[in-house]
């Protein structure tokens, strides 16, 4: 058995400044990458705080989008490289964290166009996922990338989003809770609902061990503790603390062992209908429950607090709300996930374009 880790985490109150001292001098100067609303939750502040307070350069660079594609990588690697910056710190949900990455490992190999970010892992050749070293610091209670060597990228070539082959490994994750204090709630649901997913496709997953297992059965305990805060209102500083304790869990348990089916299909939805990431998998995990043997579903379904399928699915509609898929864009998500041999080998059970279809209708029913 096996289980490999390198980030270091550090999650408490006041991650960041605390740990300033060792983080902040990884190099002489930052490119933070980061979205508009990171401002405004005061994780970009305490960052800039703590580089100042080591004497540590900067650039901000705050326009990452929703879903960053590769021409957006490649324009802020270009931006890193006039800025002259040596390492990189993300800040964010899943967005920004995960092109900090995709950043960090093009600055590495300035001399490559974006064909090497999908290019295929070569075993043995040692530098290959070398990066720029990374930090990461969440905002929403879903993405786990803090903790994660993944990053996921919208490829407008192939019109979908995939995640890299290169394994990059943040530096640091430091994790507190604070900032997703007066986040939207619509935000902190579809996180939320991605960090169920986490846990269930880890758990019925061919890669999970006792390693993986273990972080998923006390980290779906915590999410359980808190899940009835998702239908209620605001949620109080501790709530907040474990909803992002338990998205970093999760997060540990798909860096071991990757997601799975509502993974792979979320990303159609989210490609062509725009539905966030959380909710978008969050519509394909009743019919994932119910595609697993029974033993392992009654687990998870005790871990997450639910007595049975129905509560599970009456939760995940109550908190979702209905959403159709069109059969176009179902036959194209089956068909894409058919030759998806890395999601495919996540799966421990058969997969047959059957079993997708009726996981994409079931939502629905
Ligand atoms: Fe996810």
């Amino acid at each position: 058995m096996y289980f490999y880790l390198p980030t270091r985490i550090y999650s408490e109150r006041d991650s960041v400044k605390k740990h300033g001292n060792e983080w902040a001098c990884l190099g002489r100067k930052a490119l933070i990458v980061t979205g508009k609303s990171s401002a405004e939750n005061g994780a970009l502040q305490d960052v800039i705080e703590a580089l100042e307070k080591q004497g540590t350069s900067y650039f901000v660079f705050d326009e990452t989008q929703q879903n960053p594609s590769v021409e957006l990588v490649l324009e802020i690697r270009e931006t890193g490289i006039e800025q002259q910056v040596d390492f990189v710190v993300g800040i964010g949900g899943g967005s920004p964290m995960d092109a900090a990455k995709a950043v960090a490992l093009m600055l590495a190999h300035s001399d490559k166009g974006a064909e090497f970010l999908y290019e295929r892992n070569i075993a043995g050749e040692q530098d290959y996922d070398a990066a720029f070293p990374v930090v990461e610091v969440p905002t929403t209670c879903g993405t786990g990338s803090e903790v994660t060597p993944y990053a996921i990228l919208t490829r407008h070539d192939t019109c979908i989003k995939a995640s890299l082959p290169h394994k990059i490994y943040p530096a640091y994750a430091l994790v507190d809770g604070k900032y997703l204090l007066g986040t939207k709630r619509e935000i902190i649901v579809n996180t939320a609902v991605d960090t169920l997913g986490h846990f269930i496709e880890s758990y019925i997953n061919t890669n999970a061990t006792d390693f993986s297992r273990m972080l998923c059965e006390y980290g779906l305990g915590v999410w359980r503790s808190v899940k009835n805060v998702l239908i209620g209102a605001g949620l109080t500083v501790q709530e907040c603390d474990a909803m992002m304790f338990s998205s970093t869990l999760a997060g540990m348990a798909i860096a071991h062992t990757g997601t799975a089916l509502p993974h792979g299909l979320s990303y159609y939805l989210t490609y062509e209908n725009g539905v966030p990431h959380g909710r978008a998998v969050g519509y394909f995990l009743p019919g994932y429950l119910a595609a697993s043997g029974p033993m392992i579903r009654k687990k998870i379904l005790s871990y997450a607090g639910f007595p049975d399928m129905q509560y599970f699915t009456a939760f995940i509609h109550r908190l979702l709300g209905a959403e159709k898929m069109d059969e176009k864009l179902m036959k194209k998500a089956v068909s894409g996930l058919m030759s998806n041999e890395s999601k495919l080998r996540n799966v421990p059970f058969e997969v047959t374009e059957d079993l997708l279809y009726r996981i994409c209708n079931r939502y629905s029913q």
